[in-house]
């Protein structure tokens, strides 16, 4: 019988580097490097760091016991959409995380969250589906965050902060601590520039930057 086949759909920039984070655990559970690839339209045929890329209709035609993919896009609208193509095909969500991340007590995650090296969920943390949190951020207690979010490198969100479905905190922003009962949102679809400081609730869609955070105007 054919062994379980691993994909990490994308072969862009985070796909790559979640790559070695999620080589590392399957070898420790026994996984073979020729059950291994990266899915992607483009670069087919050919290897990137030892892995073949195959396209996802490759990917279901090898013959497998069971498929398993962690999705690494960063846009969540297409991470999503492909999220329900893999349910479609009965491909396993595939959740990734590195050896040295940390999560304390009463962290409950949904499936497909990918944990990139030194990253850092405290205590009593909720996380919805598709989750990405990229190298060196941190959540910390009694945060609330939904499907398909994403954290760029090195954010830092605080304790008892609400993050909506699909919102984008960019690189180094730094969201202040809400309060129990009444947690600091990040609305549905909000984008938090890189390098902003968050000290107050953003609307859903609304694209913040700067310190204090506010609105971006495009000139
Ligand atoms: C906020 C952001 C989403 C805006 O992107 P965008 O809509 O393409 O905006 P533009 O690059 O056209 O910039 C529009 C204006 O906002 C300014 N701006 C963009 N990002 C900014 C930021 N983070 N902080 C302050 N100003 C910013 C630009 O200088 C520009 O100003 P101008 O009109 O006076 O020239 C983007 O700049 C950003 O911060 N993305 C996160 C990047 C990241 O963390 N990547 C991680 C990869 S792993």
């Amino acid at each position: 019988m054919e062994s379980a086949l691993y994909g990490v759909y994308g072969a862009a920039g985070f796909g790559r580097e979640i790559m070695p984070v999620l080589r590392t655990g399957l070898y420790m559970k026994g996984a073979d490097a020729g059950r291994i690839v990266f899915i992607d339209d483009g670069d087919v045929g050919r290897e990137i760091n030892t892995h073949r890329v195959v396209k996802l209709g490759e990917f279901c035609d090898m013959a497998a016991s069971s498929r398993h993919v962690a999705i690494a896009i960063s846009d969540s609208r297409i991470r999503e959409k492909l999220w329900h193509t893999c349910r479609v095909r009965s491909i396993q969500p595939l959740s990734i995380r590195a050896e040295n991340a940390v999560v304390m007590d009463g962290v409950v995650i949904g499936p497909g969250a990918i944990l990139a090296p030194f990253t850092t969920l405290t205590s009593n943390i909720r996380i919805g589906q598709g989750f990405h949190a990229n190298i060196y951020s941190y959540v910390a207690h009694d945060c609330v965050v939904g499907d398909f979010v994403t954290l760029a490198p090195k954010v830092c969100c605080n304790g008892n902060v609400l993050i909506e479905d699909h919102a984008y905190i960019g690189t180094g922003a730094i969201i202040k601590q809400g309060s129990p009962g009444n947690p600091l949102v990040i609305g549905r679809g909000a984008v938090v520039g890189m390098g902003a400081v968050v000290t107050r609730s953003v609307p859903p869609g609304v694209t913040v930057v700067g310190n204090p955070a506010r609105p971006l105007h495009k000139t």
